[in-house]
């Protein structure tokens, strides 16, 4: 959300170990299909980019992003569902692909359900472009879903 003066009132701060029990909690709170406290143990252990959002010295929400090489993969952005729609979710996507830019990669990956067309539509109003399909990606409630493949040139 923006203040008057145009300022974002977020700001991020890297997740530690520490965190995770609380983002866990948060992660089963608004995915139905959630990652395990393990899998965010092992990002943070990896040095993934992993940032938590943060209104008010409250954490409102994460994102965890790989860099390798010159290519970036956002893996997983969450803000808690009584912080959405109000605009967090487009700060902290710039804020992870402003990481992504300093540490020179070219570009940014992430993989998206079809079913969740709220985190569509906010890539593609961040300049995504669909670039593929990766078939049953995810575990669903009727067996498998694809997976949208969505990238974002990193102009420099
Ligand atoms: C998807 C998610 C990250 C969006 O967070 P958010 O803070 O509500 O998003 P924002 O308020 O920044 O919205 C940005 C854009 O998303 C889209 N959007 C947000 N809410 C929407 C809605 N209810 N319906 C359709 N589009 C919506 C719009 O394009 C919006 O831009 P606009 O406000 O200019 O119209 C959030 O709902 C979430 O964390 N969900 C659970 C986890 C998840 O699905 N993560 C994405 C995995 S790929």
């Amino acid at each position: 959300m923006n203040s008057p003066s145009g300022q974002s009132q977020l700001s991020f701060e890297p997740m530690y170990d520490r965190h995770v029990s609380f983002i866990g909690t948060m992660e089963r709170r608004n995915y139905e299909f959630s990652w395990s406290d393990s899998i965010f143990r092992d990002c943070v252990k990896s040095g993934y980019i992993c940032q938590l959002v943060i209104l008010n010295n409250e954490i409102i929400g994460y994102g965890v992003m790989q860099i390798g090489a010159d290519e970036a993969h956002i893996l997983n952005l969450c803000i808690d569902e009584p912080w959405q729609k109000r605009g967090h979710a487009r700060v902290l996507l710039e804020h992870l692909i402003q990481e992504a830019t300093q540490r020179r990669a070219n570009i940014v990956f992430l993989e998206v359900r079809p079913s969740n067309p709220r985190a569509v539509d906010l890539y593609q109003m961040s300049g995504f472009n669909e670039i593929g399909l990766r078939k049953g990606y995810y575990d669903s409630r009727n067996g498998r879903e694809d997976a949208l493949v969505m990238a974002r040139n990193l102009v420099r």
